[in-house]
């Protein structure tokens, strides 16, 4: 049994140790928000936070995050708990982000894990900072205008590092893929 606490609230996993937080978050808990890509760490798709730290669910093992707390993009919310209204999420929605949307929830947790540690982030810390989360539909311009806009308004209201979860301090990549902003395909 492995506890941990999902978006705020304890959970218990009677899981084998191993298997990825994806498969247990997807499978297990039915949080389905959390997409698999490749399944390796490379594209950023299963993208969920590991005491506010963007991580790769697809390569990090349940045993990895035992009495920790985990965000998914379920758990997103405003500052007074709005789910579905975190300035990023408002933001995606303003600029019409998503294509087809898969890559996007990924997008969305890394975005919101940078505003976390740098809350008026340049167009260089943008790319270098999204730079491992992969969209086949090439929609970096609009992700990265859309990061701006989280943090013009995040800054207006005082409202970064606007997630449920606590300690929102900074980004952890597992994968530094060389992927610029117009950069396409998967
Ligand atoms: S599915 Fe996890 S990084 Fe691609
Ligand atoms: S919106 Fe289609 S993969 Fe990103």
């Amino acid at each position: 049994m492995i506890k941990i606490t999902l978006n705020e609230k304890p959970v218990t996993l009677d899981v084998d140790p191993a298997m990825p937080l994806l498969y247990a978050l997807r499978d297990e808990l039915k949080l389905t928000g959390t997409k698999f890509g490749c399944g390796a760490g490379q594209c950023g798709a299963c993208t969920v936070h590991l005491n506010g730290k963007a991580i790769r669910s697809c390569i990090t093992p349940v045993s990895a995050i035992a009495e920790q707390a985990i965000t998914t993009i379920e758990g997103l919310a405003d500052t007074s708990g709005n789910l579905g209204e975190s300035a990023v999420q408002q933001a995606w929605r303003e600029h019409k982000v998503p294509q087809c949307g898969y890559c996007q929830s990924g997008q969305m947790m890394s975005a919101t894990a940078l505003l976390s540690s740098i809350p008026n982030p340049s167009d260089e810390q943008i790319i270098e900072h999204m730079q491992g989360n992969i969209c086949r539909c090439g929609t970096y311009q609009r992700i990265k205008a859309a990061i701006k806009t989280a943090a013009d308004n995040s800054n207006k209201h005082q409202t970064a590092g606007n997630v449920t979860s606590a300690n929102n301090s900074g980004v952890e990549y597992f994968d530094a893929g060389q992927i610029t902003n117009n950069k396409q395909g998967a």
